[in-house]
């Protein structure tokens, strides 16, 4: 394929498919040998890589290179390379290294295809719960081939709500001044741990919604495009689109809801 003709997106969700199954199978892996271990940080001392983020996109990328050797490839863990067939596979290989490294359940691995400016297909495995989250632009989302959809109706009050974190202190401060705004106008807070699968809770209806500053793009490309498929409404804050400064992720009645009250908080400043 050369940049502009058709995307083939059966094919695209299919590989995405089996190159998030070979990581996650890696992923397992290397947890149930043990041993997983801080390997280095990044932005903060508690924003940590192990060798098995990076083992497991190193096996994506060969994955998805081998069957498409003229496909761009954004990783988290450092691919960065464009490829001129106008497809860019947008990767995070582990998504919640923190879960992983403790031995908590909510991690993921999170593939997306990017053509034309959009998401084309999306995939979120969550390895341990042994579930696929999927996406085709136009066609829906599913749950192991199980169409999804995000729950409608919700009052703000009665909406569980999931957010995260970023790694550094001073945008912590003001992320924990946002909460404590949030918290008693919703029926609960959850803090999963993994972005991407925040935004396929979002899609299945295990949350009502979720918002979050400072993510970046392969935390997001596939779990927006499941939501949104899901019917969703996915977006920034005050009519911006969903961007690495801000995301809110919710049905479109409560997504309104949420935006009023987020916005005057201003959630997406730095302290
Ligand atoms: C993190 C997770 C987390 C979110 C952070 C992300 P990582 O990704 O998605 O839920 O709150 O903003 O950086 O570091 O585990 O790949
Ligand atoms: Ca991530």
């Amino acid at each position: 394929m050369t940049a502009g003709a058709p995307v083939d997106r059966a094919a695209l969700l299919e590989l995405a498919t089996s190159a998030a199954r070979l990581a996650g199978a890696i992923l397992l892996e290397g947890r149930r040998a043990g041993g997983i271990t801080v390997a280095a940080t990044k932005s903060s001392p508690t924003d940590v890589v192990t060798a098995m983020d990076r083992a497991a996109e190193r096996a994506i990328a060969a994955h998805l290179l081998a069957a498409r050797p003229d496909d761009g490839l954004l990783g988290e863990e450092g691919d960065d390379r464009p490829g001129p067939s106008g497809v860019r596979w947008v990767i995070d290989p582990l998504d919640g290294t923190v879960n992983y490294l403790y031995d908590l359940p909510g991690w993921s691995v999170s593939i997306a295809a990017e053509a034309a400016g959009q998401t084309q297909v999306g995939v979120v495995l969550a390895p341990l719960a042994g579930e696929l989250f999927a996406a085709s632009r136009g066609d829906g989302a599913t749950l192991d081939g199980v169409p999804i959809h995000c729950t409608a109706g919700v009052p703000l009050a009665q909406a569980l709500v999931g957010t995260g974190f970023g790694y550094r202190s001073a945008r912590r401060a003001v992320q924990a001044e946002v909460l404590q705004a949030v918290l008693p106008q919703v029926r609960d807070i959850r803090r999963l741990g993994s972005a991407a699968l925040d935004l396929c809770a979002v899609a299945c209806g295990r949350l009502d919604g979720y918002y979050e500053r400072g993510l970046k793009p392969w935390d997001l490309a596939a779990g927006a495009l499941i939501a949104e498929e899901a019917g969703a409404q996915v977006g920034g804050l005050a009519g911006a689109p969903p961007s690495t400064a801000f995301v809110l992720a919710a049905a479109p009645d409560l997504f309104a809801a949420l935006d009023q009250l987020l916005v005057p908080l201003r959630p997406d400043r730095d302290a």
